[in-house]
């Protein structure tokens, strides 16, 4: 079996890379050398390298959410179209296809408003219309994928981060070290998930060969509000966590709705037999030190 994965030099890829298992044939694929938005270009792929038994992780994706308000098509392409080409190419070459979604395929409250909900999303919960661009061509993706290979594993993640330079952990500490004082939104709740447990989870259920067909939830446990992280990370580095100020969404406005709510509910990750994703503080405490 070999595993391929698409998107490979971005977050999730290059943790997929970093933690392959011996025995995973891992082939990572950047973006030059698979547009998968292309889907010539997937066909010719999957005819060449692509063998019965294989497993290919959809990680490529427009992930610039605020972009994607004026970029529909672009995303498109590469949200909705990619998984329905990588999808195809698994059916017809009997392989298999994990494809990476996000919370923000839900279409619960936006903040600033406050959330009516407080019971974390299952896989079902869905309704039809994101308020976010990103979220639509997700959801698309999403479903593209599953009617052009039934067989196709959906895993929704939420707030993932690897503690490093741009992603929202790493940005928090170099603005410790930058200001007394840092604002931070307070209204959004979510399960920050570190990318090492995420890669763990995403090997564990490939070779355990689990949740075919199924749409799986996949975070660290627990829930916070991106302020509630930042004073975490401060804590952890032996800072006061008072010098993070809380605020709300309308203080920082945005081109894309953000959810109020994105708490993404284990069960189904369970029920398909894997182990739970470690509680956030737990993983964030690792994260910190590696
Ligand atoms: N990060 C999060 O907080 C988060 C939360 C929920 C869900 N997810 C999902 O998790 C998955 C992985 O996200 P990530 O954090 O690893 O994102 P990322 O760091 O932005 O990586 C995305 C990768 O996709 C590649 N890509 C873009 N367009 C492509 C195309 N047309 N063909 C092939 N590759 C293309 C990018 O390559 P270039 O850089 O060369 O363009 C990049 O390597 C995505 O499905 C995302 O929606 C992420």
């Amino acid at each position: 079996m070999r595993v391929h994965v698409t998107g490979a030099t971005g977050q999730l890829g290059s943790v997929l890379r970093a933690t392959a298992p011996s025995t995973a044939g891992f082939v990572g694929l950047s973006s030059a050398e698979l547009d998968v938005a292309d889907g010539s270009a997937v066909q010719r792929w999957a005819a060449e390298s692509l063998a019965p038994g294989d497993v290919i992780v959809n990680c490529a994706a427009y992930t610039r959410v605020d972009d994607a308000e004026t970029d529909a098509a672009a995303a498109a392409a590469v949200n909705t179209d990619g998984p329905a080409h990588l999808a195809a190419a698994s059916a017809a070459r009997r392989a298999r296809l994990v494809h990476l979604s996000t919370d923000y395929v839900f279409d619960g409250p936006v903040a600033p408003a406050a959330s009516t909900r407080t019971a974390p999303y299952e896989p079902d919960d869905v309704g039809s219309e994101p308020p976010s661009v990103y979220g639509r061509t997700k959801l698309a993706g999403e479903r593209a994928a599953r009617a052009a290979d039934p067989t196709a594993t959906i895993v929704r993640t939420a707030w993932v981060y690897r503690g490093g330079a741009g992603d929202f952990v790493g940005t928090m500490r170099r603005l410790a070290a930058e200001r007394d004082r840092i604002t931070v939104v307070d209204d959004q709740l979510g399960s920050p998930t570190y990318v090492g447990d995420l890669a763990r989870g995403l090997w564990e259920l490939i070779t355990a060969d689990a949740g075919r067909g199924a749409v799986l939830h996949a975070t660290n446990g627990g829930q916070t509000t991106w302020c509630g992280l930042a004073k975490a990370v401060f804590e952890a580095d032996g800072l006061d966590p008072d010098r993070v100020v809380p605020c709300t969404t309308a203080d920082f406005p945005r081109p894309a709705p953000r959810p109020a709510y994105s708490v993404l509910s284990p069960l189904s990750w369970s029920a398909a037999g894997l182990r739970p994703l470690p509680d956030w503080r737990d993983a964030l405490t690792r994260a910190l030190v590696r």
